[in-house]
């Protein structure tokens, strides 16, 4: 069974069991600054588990695009991926237990095929938070699963919540079996040795787990189910992978017919990818070096590598975009309409790392000659820290790098440079700032060029009466007071917007100067708090865009930045205006 097949049999059964298929949301989250992608299909759902009440009813089914980043180094293997599909069906205090595990039970052995005795489930054994759930294992015996294919276990394996707080409780979760060796006589679903998969998650959400860690009882039972798409793909396929299945296969085979130094490991990792890397740009994400953007331009970057890795000459990139959409565009139509968008974002992030790369190798090829003559295995601190900071290497790059001549790195050195670098230059922006840009990093670094081109872009479209009165950024946005007579109109809010993300998307480089405040008003400088500076002023020149005397730091490229969009156009005091803005 294709894929396509599965999400289409799972949405009708739930369908004609009462359900009401809902669209998938995107996967960056719509007003949910607090995570990064969308991990599982109840994230959209929140507020209804809690009691809001859904338009749709109290059952709801649908497929869900998800990301999890937290294992993306481990991509390569036989299983891992970073983007999957999960298909759900949610009762909003409606069902639960006894005709979830119903519903879950006939779906699988009866629309799927999967003979009985393959599945095995597995129950919450218990503790102080909740009693042993009996209850479920009951209903599984009911349903047709022997007592001796019944596990329990405990919070670790069997109990469910997204993060730290939030709504969760209790879950079952179903195994298949492979029919491979046991790995010893006690092995059990929750081995990991590979002869149980887990195939299906019913999550019994009647729990709310507060700040500190508390468990309180919510005014409704739910149930949030989750299953894994491509897993089960690949099973009810009898394959051994994901990339093994038609989501993948022809993919792997062109880019094993294009290398000259076939990896199977680099093929799965350029597959993974850039598949993922095209589910966020379809959804409106943007490479940048904060938060959603970083991760994307960590995709983009790692198959770039794994690309030239594999001798693969990049002008092929095109190609394999539009092959990897042709694959996917039955399920996921957004491809094909952005195809244009994803191809230009991809191939231009692809140019900006292929520059950065050529800069860094020679200090990296030095660094291992150094290492070699001192008969050493490993790059020093040091000198990952010299190529993150001069020539923007990441360190999971020169980590990729060196692992290919047979080298490690030394993150430990790394981390602890990074962090005396971060500590140094939050000290020197707190003297300078004195409350503006308390904390500094990336982020805030980001908003704060950002800030210079938005200053800019005011005076363009209001004037030069616009200036700046203050200003107040955090890891979330920017907040910028100018003075302006008026509220400004949605035309004037548009055009800022439009110049920012212009001057952004040329790229520019921003260059710091010293020099005296004479010379610095002389250059052309707007100048700003002037009394808070010393003798010699530091001006900092964005393109040929703006010019201002400033502190900094700042971004090396306007590129960096990811996308502007004005929240908020408020007054904050007579004659001054606030705007508050973020990257995104
Ligand atoms: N929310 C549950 C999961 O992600 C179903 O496994």
């Amino acid at each position: 069974m294709k894929a396509i097949e599965i999400r289409n049999k799972y949405l009708n059964y739930f369908k004609n069991h009462g359900h009401k298929i809902i669209p998938s949301s995107p996967l960056i989250p719509e007003n949910d600054p607090s995570v990064l992608f969308t991990t599982a299909g109840m994230q959209p759902l929140v507020p209804y588990l809690l009691g809001e009440k859904h338009p749709e009813g109290t059952r709801l089914t649908d497929y869900q695009k998800c990301l999890r980043t937290n294992d993306i180094d481990e991509v390569g293997d036989n299983r891992h991926l970073t983007y999957f599909e999960m298909l759900g069906n949610w009762s909003l205090g409606d069902y639960f237990k006894e005709e979830s595990i119903a519903m879950s039970y006939e779906f699988l052995t009866k629309e799927l095929e999967i003979p009985a005795d393959k599945i095995s489930v597995t129950c919450f054994a218990g503790d102080e938070d909740a009693p042993r759930d009996e209850i479920t294992a009951e209903c599984w015996k009911k349903a047709g699963i022997p007592e001796e294919r019944i596990y329990f276990y405990g919070k670790d394996d069997n109990w469910w919540i997204a993060g730290e707080e939030g709504p969760c409780g209790p879950d079952t979760e179903m195994f298949y079996d492979t029919g491979k060796p046991a790995c010893s006589p006690e092995c059990q679903p929750s081995c990991g040795c590979g002869k149980y998969v887990e195939i299906w998650n019913n999550v019994f959400m009647e729990y709310y787990r507060t700040k500190d860690g508390k468990y309180e009882k919510l005014k409704q039972h739910n149930v949030d189910t989750g299953l894994g798409l491509e897993r089960m793909t690949m099973l009810l396929q009898g394959k051994e992978t994901p990339f093994d299945t038609e989501l993948f296969a022809p993919i792997m085979q062109k880019l094993s017919e294009l290398s000259k130094n076939d990896s199977i490991e680099s093929r799965r990792i350029v597959a993974e990818h850039l598949r993922a890397s095209m589910m966020i740009i379809a959804d409106g994400g943007r490479p940048s070096n904060i938060d959603r953007g970083y991760v994307l331009r960590k995709l983009i970057r790692r198959m770039t590598r794994h690309l030239n890795k594999m001798q693969i000459d990049l002008n092929e990139l095109e190609t394999l975009i539009e092959l990897d959409i042709d694959i996917l565009k039955e399920m996921y139509p957004e491809l094909e309409k952005n195809k244009e968008i994803i191809k230009q974002v991809i191939v231009e992030e692809k140019n900006k790392f292929m520059k950065t790369l050529a800069h860094g190798e020679k200090e990296f090829e030095k660094a291992i000659s150094r290492a070699k003559a001192e008969n050493k295995n490993t790059i020093d601190g040091q000198t990952i820290f010299k190529l993150y900071e001069t020539y923007g290497f990441p360190p999971e790059i020169t980590s990729d790098l060196a692992a290919e001549q047979g080298f490690k790195i030394d993150n430990s050195e790394f981390d602890k440079l990074f962090k005396e670098h971060q500590e140094k230059s939050r000290m020197g922006s707190e003297q300078k700032f004195k409350g503006g840009l308390a904390e500094q990093n990336e982020k805030t670094i980001a908003y704060h060029t950002a800030t210079h081109l938005l200053h800019k872009a005011l005076q363009i479209v209001l004037g030069e009466h616009a200036k700046q009165k203050g200003s107040n950024i955090t890891t979330e946005r920017l907040r910028f007071d100018f003075s302006h007579p008026e509220k400004m109109t949605k035309e004037e809010l548009k055009q800022v917007e439009d110049i920012v993300n212009e001057q952004i998307k040329r790229d520019l480089p921003v260059k710091c100067e010293e020099m005296s405040l004479e010379e610095a008003k002389k250059s052309g400088a707007m100048g700003l708090f002037e009394n808070k500076y010393g003798e010699k002023v530091k001006v900092y020149t964005i393109g040929d865009f703006s010019k201002e005397i400033c502190g900094g730091p700042h971004v090396t490229h306007t590129g960096e930045l990811g996308h502007f969009r004005i929240k908020k156009e408020e007054s904050s005091s007579a004659g001054v205006r606030r705007i508050k803005a973020v990257l995104e």
